[in-house]
């Protein structure tokens, strides 16, 4: 069969723009605060705010699961779009801590919602998996593969934390956030995006043990081999570059200054990378962007958390951001 005897590619029609037309988040209502931390290990209340800008973070209670955290964003998310279960065609669930390694957790999620005409995978890429899954999302929609497409980030990081390290466990918590993406025909959707890895630093943040280079053993899981382990100073070098330089890509890629940006959202646990790149891009809060950021939660769901709760805000509505 020659190329022009086979039926017409669903890409060769023009591609639709994307647009997030629905979000939600969901954190559990167990705060831990640092004081409760003190009592834990060698740490203080001050140390953990000078160092990071947290105060609390939200655990998950006994028996509640990364899809239970997820499902609850999920109907958040589904009711703002006024997306019903039937409607999705795909389930994107972003986590290091599924519920299970298989079936992915994009599957409990499904059973949960009812959402059987949606395919489902997860995405493994820790904190940055909200932004794997919008562009993935973004790539099914645009070439007229799927029209409704759920994406969650989700973890339930407190089941991987080592709870005696004082240097890791001060940052980590437990939540969810979703959205939903459509194409919107009148609107220019996401502009652009940029994803990136750089795998020559496997060791700097890290769960050693669970996968097949180090399976669960009563020896492994003795040395908390199945827990975050973290090189912080390293992990702030890393983060504050690669933020930075992924913001420029996506801004020259937009034709776009971070003078014509209204509102960044950084998806950052720690306050002080925040501030480290918000200098290096020169624009400093409170003006002319807001920089939002919610550090009370997993970090890898606070961006999507934070967009829900500045989009159910008053900031919001059409103009310019207050
Ligand atoms: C973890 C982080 C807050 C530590 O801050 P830092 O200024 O780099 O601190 P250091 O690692 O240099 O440690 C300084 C000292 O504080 C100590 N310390 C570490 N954690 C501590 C804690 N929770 N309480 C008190 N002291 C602590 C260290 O042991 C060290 O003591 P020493 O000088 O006697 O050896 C910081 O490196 C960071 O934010 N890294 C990025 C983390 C991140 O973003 N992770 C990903 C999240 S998704």
């Amino acid at each position: 069969m020659t190329s022009s005897q086979l039926p017409p590619r669903r890409s060769s029609k023009p591609h639709r723009t994307v647009s997030i037309i629905g979000t939600g988040s969901y954190a559990p209502a167990r705060v831990l605060t640092n004081y409760e931390l003190e009592k834990m290990v060698d740490t203080t209340d001050a140390w953990i705010r000078t160092r990071t800008g947290i105060s609390e973070r939200r655990i998950a209670a006994e028996g509640e699961n990364t899809s239970d955290m997820a499902v609850q964003a999920a109907r958040a998310a589904m009711e703002q779009a006024e997306v019903h279960p039937e409607e999705i065609d795909l389930i994107i669930v972003a986590t290091v801590t599924p519920d299970t390694f298989f079936p992915a957790t994009a599957c409990w999620v499904q059973k949960k919602l009812g959402a059987f005409n949606a395919a489902c995978f997860d995405v493994s890429a820790a904190c940055s998996g909200y932004l794997y899954s919008l562009e993935i999302a973004q790539q099914f929609i645009s070439t007229h593969v799927y029209n409704t497409v759920l994406i969650i980030g989700a973890d339930k990081l407190s089941a991987i934390t080592d709870w005696t390290d004082r240097n890791s466990c001060v940052l980590f918590g437990d939540g969810a956030g979703a959205a939903i993406l459509r194409n919107r025909p009148d609107s220019h959707g996401v502009i652009s995006t940029n994803m990136g890895a750089d795998g020559s630093f496997t060791d700097i943040l890290v769960m050693p043990g669970g996968g097949t280079r180090c399976p669960i053993t009563k020896e492994n899981v003795d040395q908390r081999l199945n827990t975050i382990k973290m090189v912080g100073k390293e992990v702030y070098k890393q983060a504050v570059t690669s933020m930075f330089n992924a913001a420029n890509k996506v801004l020259a890629d937009a034709g776009l200054h971070y003078q014509d940006i209204a509102c960044v959202i950084p998806h950052q646990a720690n306050l002080r990378i925040i501030e480290a790149i918000a200098e290096r891009t020169g624009i400093l809060p409170p003006q002319p962007l807001l920089w939002l950021s919610t550090r009370r939660i997993a970090p890898g769901e606070s961006a999507w958390a934070t967009i829900f709760s500045w989009s159910s805000s008053a900031a919001a509505s059409p103009g310019p951001v207050p």
